[in-house]
């Protein structure tokens, strides 16, 4: 028997996840105590069972400590296995020291992860000088990607489009959802001076006139990268951009600026709750967490999907 396990604020993905393994759900009651400790209680049984524990990592912080008391808590209670699924994984970013004295935090953020969790299930993590999740991760790791979902999309709302990296490390699913789709693609040259400081030049804008200029990038989060790509382009003449984000962090007034530089719709996967979300991912997360869980036997509910 499998229990899945959400992170309070994680219900509607591991809902869907549940139905999609039919397994039974189990509730977690978390809190803070006046000093800012955190408390944290499972509700329910699971003796025996493999155990899916269902966080996405946007604010990592407030849920860290949290998730590993949780982890030591379905032990104690008896699960056979304890695995998380993150739908964004956080701490990949700061992957080399670029200054001396730096923390280079995905290396110890992912052995933190990996002492307390006997697998990882993610979508599409910022790998950038990492090849893989096996260079920080020592646990075993599935990542599920939105590429298929993400040209589906495009293809069924956007008339005559042009995908558009905003940075180098987004060729690799820029040019993987153009080719199911058969449209062009280009990725701009991206230049970070600060943490809301972008600069983006665009190398070759010859393939724009008469196309829908759709930036897609696997992060958003301040949206000035979105910004300052958007804004280039309207430069250009381009005329409403489309921005689609496969984890929307979003914070602050990121939304209201991407608007105002003239980004005309904003859409993202459901790796993080938000309301721009229009791509849903549930069941690719179930079926990549199933041979976790032992649920992909014959005869079980869950196929791959055909796009898959
Ligand atoms: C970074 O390399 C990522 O791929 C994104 O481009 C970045 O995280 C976006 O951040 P922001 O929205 O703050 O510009």
């Amino acid at each position: 028997m499998s229990v899945i396990v959400p992170w309070p604020g994680n219900d509607a993905v591991a809902q869907g996840m549940a139905n999609a393994l039919a397994c039974p759900v189990l509730r977690v009651e978390s809190r803070r105590f006046p000093d800012g400790e955190m408390y944290v209680r499972l509700h329910g049984a699971c003796t025996g069972h493999a155990a899916a524990v269902v966080a996405s990592l946007d604010r990592p912080d407030e849920k860290t400590p949290g998730l590993l008391f949780l982890a030591d808590a379905l032990r104690d209670a008896g699960a056979e296995s304890v695995g998380l699924v993150a739908p964004y994984l956080a701490y990949l970013r700061q992957d080399t020291r670029f200054s001396p004295g730096e923390a280079v935090s995905s290396r110890t953020f992912a052995k933190v992860i990996s002492h307390s969790f006997d697998w990882l299930v993610t979508v599409d993590p910022h790998l950038h000088r990492y090849a893989s999740l096996s260079d920080v991760y020592s646990i075993p790791t599935t990542v599920v990607h939105a590429a298929g979902a993400v040209a589906a999309w495009i293809a069924e709302h956007i008339h005559t489009p042009i995908l558009i990296g905003p940075d180098s490390e987004s060729a690799q699913w820029v040019s993987d959802i153009a080719a199911r789709i058969g449209v062009p693609w280009l990725v701009l040259e991206k230049v970070r001076h600060g943490d809301r400081d972008v600069v983006v030049s665009i190398p070759d804008a010859s393939k724009l006139p008469g196309r829908t200029p759709v930036l897609v990038d696997d992060i958003l989060s301040s949206g000035r990268t979105m910004i300052a790509a958007a804004s280039q382009l309207r430069s250009l003449g381009a005329g409403d951009v489309v921005c689609i984000g496969v984890h929307a962090i979003l914070g602050g007034d990121a939304e209201a600026a991407m608007k105002d530089a003239g980004v005309g719709r904003i859409v993202t996967c459901n790796t993080i709750a938000h309301p721009t979300n229009g791509i849903e991912l549930t069941r690719a997360i179930a079926v990549a967490t199933a041979p976790f869980l032992g649920t992909d036997r014959p005869g079980r509910q869950v196929r791959p999907a055909a796009e898959e």
